[in-house]
């Protein structure tokens, strides 16, 4: 039984603006790819790591391997960010092996979160990475206020997300011939279907989605920091 980490490129950033698929924009020299492969590639609890990233990138990322030597293979992504983790997942080799699915738009995700995850993985099928969620919220309906509700009541859902891959596999063969378009990320998918035991990890408040222009500049400073 190995452990792998597949993250996820293969997005082209439409809400970013920039000119390249926003994984291969570049921060202080690095794409925000490597960024995120790091804090991986360093973890010696991860023992490989599957890409996936948009077909015109595959063959340039092939190469990475002699950097980043974990990485064990590089797909192509699909359509939505479903098909694009069902590409990495078909990468995993054994049933009872453990998977992370990590979005490659979050380079800050750190090694604590990383061991968290797995550890929880010899209790539950499926882990899901939470942060509390700071602002005060209310529900919206027609873009009208309907009320406020109470924000401890609320996670934000961060990535890496685990799970043992037999119980993610099951999940994505449902959602095959299902509209499940509100369903954004693997964890959901697993809960919908009930594949298999559940829980989450609290997660680190740091590790931000680069989505808008403006994250970009936040994450410009905090790699600064670094
Ligand atoms: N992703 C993917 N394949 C897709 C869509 C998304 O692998 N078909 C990945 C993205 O590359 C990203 C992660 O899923 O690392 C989270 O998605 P998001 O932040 O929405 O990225 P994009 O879809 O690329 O951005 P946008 O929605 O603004 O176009
Ligand atoms: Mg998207």
């Amino acid at each position: 039984m190995k452990t792998y980490a597949i993250i996820l490129a293969g997005g082209s950033g439409q809400r970013l603006q920039a000119e390249v698929p926003k994984a291969f924009v570049k921060i202080h020299g690095r794409t925000i790819m490597e960024h995120s492969i790091l804090p991986f590639q360093k973890c010696d609890a991860v023992d490989g790591i599957i890409l996936v990233v948009p077909q015109k990138y595959v063959e340039e990322c092939k190469q990475w391997h002699k950097a980043y030597h974990k990485i064990e293979a590089v797909v192509a992504g699909g359509v939505t960010r479903y098909h694009s983790s069902m590409q990495g997942l078909a990468q995993v080799p054994h049933a009872s092996d453990k998977v992370l699915v990590h979005d490659a738009a979050r380079p800050f995700v750190d090694e604590v979160s990383i061991k968290a995850c797995i550890a929880a993985l010899d209790r539950y099928d499926a882990v899901n990475l939470l942060s509390p969620v700071s602002n005060s919220m209310v529900r919206m309906k027609e873009d009208k206020i309907e009320h406020a509700v109470d924000r401890n009541d609320f996670r934000q859902v961060l990535t890496p997300q685990a799970f043992i891959k037999e119980c993610l596999y099951k999940a994505h063969l449902q959602a095959k011939n299902l509209p499940v378009e509100t369903i954004t990320d693997d964890f959901n998918l697993v809960l919908h279907f009930n594949t298999g035991t559940v829980t989450w990890v609290e997660g680190n408040t740091n590790n931000i989605k680069i989505t808008y222009p403006q994250d970009l500049k936040i994450a410009e400073c905090m790699l600064y920091k670094h």
